[in-house]
């Protein structure tokens, strides 16, 4: 069985999903951190975001994997690297190209065949496994997103800084819903859950009950 999760960035996917995971005993994958490697790569190589040959190139290069929380690359732990603003700034932009995603996908299809696996992303029940038993689209408000990311990064849940983080997350939801290749989408038949005003054991609560009806037949 698979939990596909989509939505929009800092929705609460990873936490969730985690969390899920970890109440099921089942594997995390993390689909988002495996474009952040990419880009991470690209960044570091001084790639130009809109290079779609080198970038397939370079992603044909490297061996990427996706251990629950940690993401490796050719070995090395990248776990806290890809989550750096310049790595932030451009992973939207890497991970619209067509070849890179159909690389990503045979990876992220490869895991899914294993099952028992919770899968977030942006197009992991309209794309990657569409035939998934349970698919959500989790979501929040803008504002509560913004703030959500100003609470991990320390920052305040105000003014500027409050300001700025709602256009960057604005900006990337944008361009991932706007790509032309497996855009950022609600899957049809997706449960839709709304976290603006839930906490993330009720979100996961809520998952887990649906997955334990399916699985007994419910
Ligand atoms: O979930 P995240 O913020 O770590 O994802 C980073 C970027 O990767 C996101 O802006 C778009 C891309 N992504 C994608 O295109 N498809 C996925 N399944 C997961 C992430």
């Amino acid at each position: 069985m698979v939990v596909a999760i989509d939505g929009p960035a800092g929705a609460g996917k990873s936490t969730v999903a985690r969390a899920l995971a970890e109440d099921l005993g089942w594997e995390y994958v993390d689909t988002g951190a495996m474009y952040r490697a990419l880009a991470l790569k690209a960044v570091e190589s001084g790639l130009e975001p809109s290079d779609e040959d080198a970038l397939v190139r370079l992603a044909r290069s490297l061996r990427l994997e996706a251990r629950g929380d940690r993401m490796m690359v050719n070995g090395v732990d990248v776990s806290d690297r890809i989550r750096a603003a310049d790595v932030t700034a451009s992973v939207s932009a890497v991970s619209a190209h067509p070849g890179v995603r159909s690389l990503m996908a045979e990876l992220q299809r490869r895991l899914a065949r294993r099952g028992c696996v919770v899968m977030e992303g942006r197009d992991i029940g309209t794309s990657i496994v569409p035939e998934a038993e349970l698919k959500v689209y989790l979501t929040a408000s803008l504002r509560e997103r913004a703030r959500r990311r100003a609470r991990q990064l320390e920052m305040p849940e105000e003014g500027s800084v409050l300001a700025d983080l709602e256009a960057s997350l604005a900006a990337r939801d944008a361009s991932d819903s706007a790509r032309a290749t497996s855009p950022l989408a609600r899957p049809e038949g997706a449960l839709v859950i709304d976290s603006t005003h839930s906490d993330v054991d009720s979100v996961v609560a809520a998952i887990a009950a649906r997955v334990r009806e399916q699985s007994s037949g419910g």
